[in-house]
């Protein structure tokens, strides 16, 4: 799906859907009043009326315009000016784009809004190829007649005072972006009968070598060797054996600092031993989004040519069942030398990063950021839209909480406060999987905290916002892609350092 730039006046772009933005407040620019003129002041009765309102992400479908080129006009509302960010601008668009994708071989054009305080014309042209990516692409991805479809041909309209070579660049990387939104969010919504350690090794080879990252795999053997106890115990009770994916991008030269990206692989979650009743298990096949997010973060990173070394690490494993499994009372050792009393089977996730952080470390981490569908604490705390922060450098945590404001991603620090890992104390080994059930994000956060060598660290929390449990105007139910947006960012400005 190729999207184009063209500069022709909106009533005579031909398209099935003309896409196009409408402020809540103010006359409509100069493009839209030359459409409106078209149609003999249609949009500008309909707005009189109030059925053109321009509130946020509000759509009005008019399906038969015959005064100009396209078949349909679909104008969006965005919301008062000074109130835009990039946040509301995509998921105006987002709207709209996913309304003009439920039918097939549907060719669809966008206009941009004018530039405001907070969103130029390039950022606009960036956001529209980002939801023309990821809003045709829905979870039904064993459908026969999928409810979503990609689009036979998109363009993004800009004006003859842009600058075109400014707004191509500024489609493409969009559709960079999206896609790699694309690639996360189909190998979490995929089945885990499909997606396992090896499955998810394999598909991580085929990306990488097509965007230009070097990918080393560790097998089992390998694991035992670098004596990761704690995310082989894990892996254990399952028929898949666990992998470790290790993706590595050196785009800024031998002397600049790496930045390490961990993320959580769990490709199944039954709980183990400690075993999940039905409805906390039927969305576990998520709970290798951390995983997968580091993946699609990093084919944009790379495809993007960042100026910046970043260092991918994809804790993979199955946690399941069997005679083998682990148990409770069991104590494992992880990379570093720490014994863990496995008090819970279903506190996997901080048990596999343990030891994937501790071979981030002693691999060269300057600065580290993890991402996990961690707890539902963390869900409980913050719902299923916010991704939590835990860090240990509050200048870290800022330069994330700075990357995912600027794109868009909402946020919210946690606190650290050391009475947290009191509660991880063990009367037979140097620490429990487990607190109580109080703060159990945090506990969990305190728990990684032990495996990142005092090094510069964020854990992101997105066992909420991974994973949509329904469909909304603006989004597609099921994986989301959340972060992905907000590594690039990070690196992009960790390149600038
Ligand atoms: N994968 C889950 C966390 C999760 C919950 C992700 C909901 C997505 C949505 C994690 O492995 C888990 O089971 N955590 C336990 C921890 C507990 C046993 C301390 C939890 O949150 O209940
Ligand atoms: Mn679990
Ligand atoms: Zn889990």
């Amino acid at each position: 799906m190729e999207i184009r730039v063209e500069t022709t006046p909106l009533h005579e772009t031909a398209a099935d859907w003309l896409i196009v933005p409408v402020w809540e407040e103010g006359e409509f620019n100069a493009a839209t009043a030359a459409l409106d003129a078209a149609l003999g002041g249609q949009l500008t009765r309909l707005k009189e009326r109030g059925d053109l309102t321009g509130k946020p992400a509000e759509v009005v479908v008019l399906p038969d315009v015959p005064a100009v080129a396209a078949k349909r006009l679909l104008p969006v509302g965005l919301g008062k000016p000074d109130q835009t960010t990039r946040a509301t601008l995509d998921r105006a668009l987002m709207t709209a784009v996913r309304k003009a994708s439920e039918k097939k071989d549907v060719t669809v054009a966008v206009a941009l809004p004018d530039a405001t305080g907070a969103v130029d014309r390039y950022a606009a042209a960036e956001i529209a190829a980002t939801a023309l990516t990821v809003g045709c692409v829905g979870q039904g991805v064993y459908q026969a007649q999928p409810s979503r479809h990609p689009f036979g041909s998109c363009t993004v309209l800009a004006g003859s005072g842009d600058g075109r070579s400014a707004i191509e660049a500024a489609v493409k990387r969009g559709r960079t972006l999206g896609d790699a939104i694309n690639l996360t969010r189909d190998l979490v919504n995929r089945m885990a009968d499909e997606i396992f350690p090896e499955s998810v090794a394999h598909r991580a080879e085929a990306v990488a070598n097509d965007c230009g990252l070097t990918i080393r795999v560790l097998d089992e053997k390998q694991l035992k060797a670098e004596k990761m106890g704690s995310l082989l115990a894990v892996a254990v009770g399952s028929e898949r054996p666990p992998r470790m994916v290790v993706l590595e991008y050196r785009g800024g030269g031998k002397d600049a600092p790496t930045l390490a990206l961990v993320g959580k692989g769990v490709t199944f979650d039954s709980g183990g031993l400690s075993l999940k009743p039905t409805d906390s298990m039927k969305t576990m096949k998520c709970d290798m989004a951390g995983a997968a997010t580091v993946l699609g973060a990093l084919t944009a990173i790379a495809r993007m040519k960042v100026p910046v070394n970043v260092t991918g690490y994809m804790g993979l494993v199955e946690n399941m069942i069997s005679g083998a499994s682990y148990k409770l009372g069991d104590v494992l050792k992880a990379r570093n030398g720490v014994t863990i009393e496995v008090l819970n089977t279903d506190a996997e996730g901080r048990l596999v990063l343990a030891d994937v952080l501790c071979y981030a470390v002693d691999h060269g981490a300057d600065r580290i950021i993890d991402l996990a569908t961690l707890t539902g604490s963390c869900v409980v705390a913050l719902g299923e839209e916010i991704t939590g922060v835990f860090a240990n450098d509050q200048p870290w945590a800022d330069a994330v909480l700075a990357a995912a404001k600027a794109v868009g991603e909402k946020t919210w620090q946690m606190p650290m406060d050391e009475q947290f890992a009191e509660l991880l104390k063990s009367d037979v080994a140097d620490c429990k999987n487990v607190g109580p059930r109080w703060g159990g994000a945090i506990t969990a956060a305190k728990f990684l905290e032990k495996f990142v060598g005092g090094k510069p660290w964020v854990h992101l929390d997105i066992a909420g916002p991974a994973f949509a449990e329904s469909c909304a105007p603006h989004r597609e139910g099921g994986a989301t892609g959340c972060m992905v947006r907000t590594l690039v960012a990070v690196a992009e400005r960790f390149a600038g350092q």
